[in-house]
Order: C-alpha cells, then structure tokens, then sequence
C-alpha cells in the first residue's frame, strides 16, 4: 500500500530508488515514479507496473545523486501517469512522495485554489508540493514542519527541494518509515527488506517524529521539535530471505519455508516438558494467574489465526476469550477493561486497524500483547510484550508462512500462561510440546504431496463457488483456505461451519459443487461428515482434508488430501498446508498474478 524510498549518497539515485521500488513491490502498487535534484528538480512517473517505469528511465534518464521514489496505491484519483508520485509544486523546485492518506484534503485544496493555486493532479498529496512551497522561509524543516500542522490523517511523507541540494526530510505520521545508514550514504524506505542488501542499520522513524536526511547520516526530531535520540537497529536477517529463492512465485517459497518457520518459531522458546519461554513476553506469573478475560483482534489472516487460538485458548486454559475482526472492535465500544490482556496479531505490525483496535484496548486499561512478525514495527513498539513469530520477511500479498507462525506462537502463548495458572498439567504439557516439535517434519512431508494437490486442484480449476467447511478448529482453517483460494484464484469461496451448511447455504449446493471439508477434529467426526452427506445427497464433489489412517473417509469424499496424524489440537496447522497450495495450484491454471492479486495490498496502512 504504497512504498517509499529515498536515497542520498555519491552513487546515481534512480538505480537505487527503482531496485527498492522493485522490493517494495509486494506491498501493491498501480503506477511509480522517481524524482533526483541535481541543480533543477526532475521527475519521471508512469502508470503501471514498475517496468514501465523503467523503461521510461532507459529512453529519458535521470542524472543525480539525491533521489525519491515511489510505488502508489490509488486513493485519491485514478492510478495515470498524473496521479502517479512524485509531485511537485508549480515552480517545479518542491517535490514530494507520500504515503496515507490527507483527510482534510479537500478543505485544504479549495483554500490553496483560492490563493490561485492550480492542481495538475486529483491527489491529496500534490496538496503537500503546494503547501510545502508556500510555507518556506528558507529552511525545508520548518515548511515541512508548517505543512504538516495544517493536515489530518495517517501518512508518511518525503520532501525534497532544489534550493536545499543534498538533504531530503521526511516526517511519520502512522504510516511506516525507516532510515538505512550506509557507508557515506543513507537510504530511506517503507521497511527494511527495500534496503536490507545494502546496510543492516537502521533507525526506526516514529510516529510524530521528522527525519532529515543527508549522505552523512539522519537526524531524528519531534515534529513538533526537540531532538530524538534513536538507537541503532541491527538487523539480521539473511538477504536472501527476501529473494524468490529458485522458486517460481514468493507464495510458493513462503509456503516451503514452513518447515524451517516453525522450527525458527519454536527455537530456544520451548522445553520438552512444555515450559514454554518467550522473551519479550514481560508479565510476571500474577498477571498470568489472574487477569479475567482474553481479546484477540486482527484482520484477515490474522484474524483467522486468531480464530485458531480463541480455540487453542478456550481449550487448554479455559478463559473467556473473544476474538474480534480489528475495524469492528474500533468502533465497538467493546468491553474491554483492566486485568485484561489484549493479543493483537499482525504480520506487518503496521494494520492501521489493528493499530486502532490495540490502542483502544489499550487506553481501556488491557496488556497488550503484540503478536507479529515484524521487528522494530509499530505495533511491536506500543505494546507490553511482544512475541515475534520469526516468520522472516514475507513478501506475497497472500499470507502463508506468517499465518502458521502466528498459530504456533499461540501454542507457546497458551503454554505459557496454561502452567502458571495451573490449568495445564505437566502431562497436557509436555504432550503439546511434543506435538509441536513433530511438526517441522510433518509440514515438510506434507510439501511432498504437491501432485495431489495439483490434481485436486484441476478438479476445481473451472468451478463458480466453493465452500469450505468444518466444526472447532478445522472451522477456522476452514475460513483461511477459503480466504487464500479467492484472494488469488479470484474463485467465489466460502466458509461456514459444518453444521451451519443446512440453515442456508447447502441451497447452493447442487451437481458438482465443490465443497472442502477439514476433519481433523475426532470428537466431531460425526457431526462433520453428517454434513458431508447433505452434500452428497445433492451431488456436491466432496474434497477432504484428512488423517492419513482416516480409512472411513473414502466413503464419504470423492478425493482426500492426507495429513498426517496429529494431536487433535496441533491439527489444523497440518491441515492448512494443503489448502495453501491448493489456492496457489488454482490460481496458477488460472494464470493469475499469484504474488500481486489485483486491487489487494500486503500492507494495509489506511482504515
Ligand atoms: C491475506 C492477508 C491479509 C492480511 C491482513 C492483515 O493473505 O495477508 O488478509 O492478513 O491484511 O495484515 P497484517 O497481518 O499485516 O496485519
């Protein structure tokens, strides 16, 4: 959703600002452009994909060494050349990138029309250019400074000016920006995967904070003023986490990292006997004992996670826990109040609802714990305690290998607080741990059925709807395969929980509708395949997702996916690989963009 980048330094700009453009590709983008000042400010922008950018840089190069750039995700105007970022002012000696969103944009444009302004854009950001220039005094900081006061919202912006060569500034308001201190040049970025090939240090900018960048380093300051002291953040991720890796999409790599997350996730965090340690969890075993209720908000992915650990959560330790889509809890009024802890999950860490819903749970008095896989990110920052799921970089808009991080997190969160309280006992315990540590190996063996996957996913290439369905947890990775399958396979899908089936939707059942049943869960193998008949009964094709000793079930399904078998609690995190590549084997027949789905964002940083 937008990404940022800036580069100051001896070498050319536009090399550097279109390879991180390139990087921040996955965060979803319609057009991209690049500005470098080099005595006269010079822009060059194109609608679409970040190639034609780069051909237009090939026919009418850009020269200098001070440069932004920027991948735009349209919100105000049509994604076109003219909407396209950077924008200037009218005399051209302003520029400015920009990611968010003005919300008092229009009241801002009509006031700056009546001064005679004229907009050569229907952007809110080309508002900043105009205003930018109107507030300087000979000192980019504070116009940039003045500017600001005056705009409401969630944004990131850069800013750069002929009159002040060899600096850009820049200044957070929600939306994400980090700095990458290299050797005699520094970069800026939307995250760090743009740059992480090229400096492992970076300064986190903060929200209300202003950057200002020269080839000698970064200052940080309030916006409002005073100076900021940021550490130094190493980073250490290995660079080629972020590469395909040989694969042909990021989705497919991600999805053959999940042997290896879960072992990274689970690494030095968990004993044999089920004592789990996390470290940046911070609450002493009285919170633990005592707090009364549980909150889990998210979006997405992450809320299906969530809906994998309300259960994992009710079932070891027998909380009262709730777990709400993040953009409702905000405006909810929800009853959240001290002695609470609140996990907000979060690949990103950056969801500006999930941000929202957090800080509201927050101000209510909860703990709030942040549950993500971004170090250093917003989210990470206002939290109490933080369990990073360790996922590394995740580069494809759908989510895989993060969402499986989140479950087995939860796993260990649930472990955590089930010894303290006393409600896990030392045999449950270890009987988890056990469960978890077979894992890398089971989701590894499971990357080896990748042809009958493929075959299931002929059989449903050319289908209208598919609905997914399941009881407890398979119901809710029932609602993340159906979630990846439409997200890049564009095929209407559903999910429901088994038993819900017959209130409504079997309607739409008749000859060959597909419909995916998750059957893990033993104690409701019953009740599920109950539903499975309804199906049949209607000529529906059943497709099952399965126990590998599950020698019932071709009575019931036209096809299985095996898994293999697990503890009951530990099985929807099997189960999921499956229906990860079965989206990802539909959406390639199909011939879609499997890493960029259309109109979709990996970071959703505007409400
Ligand atoms: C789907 C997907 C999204 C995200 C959602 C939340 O594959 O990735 O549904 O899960 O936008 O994003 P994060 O986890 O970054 O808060």
């Amino acid at each position: 959703m937008c990404g940022i980048m800036g580069y100051v330094g001896p070498q050319q700009a536009a090399p550097i600002l279109l390879d991180g453009l390139r990087r921040l590709e996955y965060r979803g983008y319609d057009s991209a452009g690049v500005a470098v000042t080099n005595g006269k400010i010079d822009v060059r922008k194109a609608e679409g994909k970040i190639d034609r950018l780069a051909d237009l840089l090939e026919s009418e190069p850009l020269a200098g060494t001070i440069g932004i750039g920027h991948t735009r995700w349209a919100t105000h105007g049509e994604p076109s050349d003219l909407n396209a970022h950077p924008h200037t002012d009218p005399t051209g000696e302003f520029v400015v990138v920009h990611n968010g969103i003005i919300e008092n944009f229009q009241s801002l444009r009509e006031e700056l029309a009546g001064e005679g302004h004229v907009f050569t854009s229907e952007t809110d950001t080309e508002i900043l250019a105009h205003l930018v220039a109107r507030e300087y005094r000979g000192d980019l900081e504070s116009a940039v400074r003045s500017a600001v006061a005056k705009a409401e919202g969630a944004y990131a912006l850069v800013v750069m000016t002929k009159r002040e060569p060899g600096k850009i500034v820049a200044v957070r308001r929600i939306s994400p920006l980090v700095v990458g201190l290299g050797e005699g040049e520094t970069f800026l970025a939307s995250d760090i995967p743009a740059v992480l090939h090229r400096t492992r240090r970076f300064l986190i900018v903060e929200d209300g904070e202003m950057v200002i960048v020269t080839e000698a380093g970064a200052r940080i300051e309030e916006i409002a003023g005073g100076a900021v002291d940021r550490e130094v953040l190493y980073i250490d991720w290995d660079a080629e986490q972020a590469e395909k890796g040989g694969f042909e999409h990021y989705m497919l790599k991600e999805i053959h990292e999940q042997p290896a997350v879960v072992t990274e996730t689970l690494g030095g965090r968990l004993d044999e006997d089920g004592t789990a340690w996390l470290e940046d969890v911070h609450f002493d075993d009285d919170f633990a004992r005592n707090f009364s209720r549980l909150w889990i908000t998210a979006c997405g992915t992450a809320y299906h996670a969530g809906l994998v650990g309300k259960e994992i959560f009710r079932r070891l330790l027998r909380i009262p826990t709730n777990v709400e889509y993040a953009h409702e809890m905000r405006y909810a009024d929800p009853l959240v109040s001290s002695n609470h802890l609140t996990v907000a999950i979060s690949q990103s860490g950056e969801t500006a609802d999930t941000l929202a819903a957090a800080r509201l749970t927050k101000e209510r008095g909860s703990r709030l714990l942040a549950l993500t896989n971004v170090v250093g990110s917003t989210l990470a920052r206002e939290a109490d305690d933080i369990l990073y799921t360790r996922a590394g970089p995740e580069i494809s808009v759908a989510s895989t290998k993060a969402y499986l991080a989140m479950l087995i997190a939860q796993y260990l969160l649930a472990l955590r607080i089930g010894r303290v309280r006393g409600v896990v006992d030392e045999e449950l315990a270890a009987r988890v741990a056990h469960g978890l540590s077979l894992l890398p190996a089971h989701v590894e063996e499971l990357l080896h059925h990748d042809d009958e996957v493929l075959a299931a996913a002929e059989s449903i290439v050319d289908a209208d709807d598919v609905y997914f369905i399941g009881r407890g947890l398979d119901y809710a990775v029932a609602m993340e395969g159906s979630l990846k399958l439409k997200e890049i396979s564009y095929l209407h899908s559903e999910a429901m929980p088994a038993g819900e089936l017959k209130h409504g939707t079997l309607a739409l059942v008749t000859k060959d509708t597909p419909v995916i049943v998750v059957l893990t869960q033993q104690a409701l193998y019953d009740k599920t395949v109950s539903a499975v008949q309804e199906v049949k009964a209607r000529g529906g094709r059943v497709l099952a997702v399965a126990y590998e000793d599950d020698e019932q079930i071709h009575k019931f399904a036209h096809r299985v996916l095996r898994i293999p078998r697990a503890d009951d609690l530990l099985g929807p995190v099997a189960a999921v690989i499956p229906l990860q590549l079965l989206a990802y084997h539909v959406a390639r027949l199909r011939g879609h963009d499997i890493d960029q789905p259309r109109n979709l964002a990996k970071s959703v940083t505007v409400e």
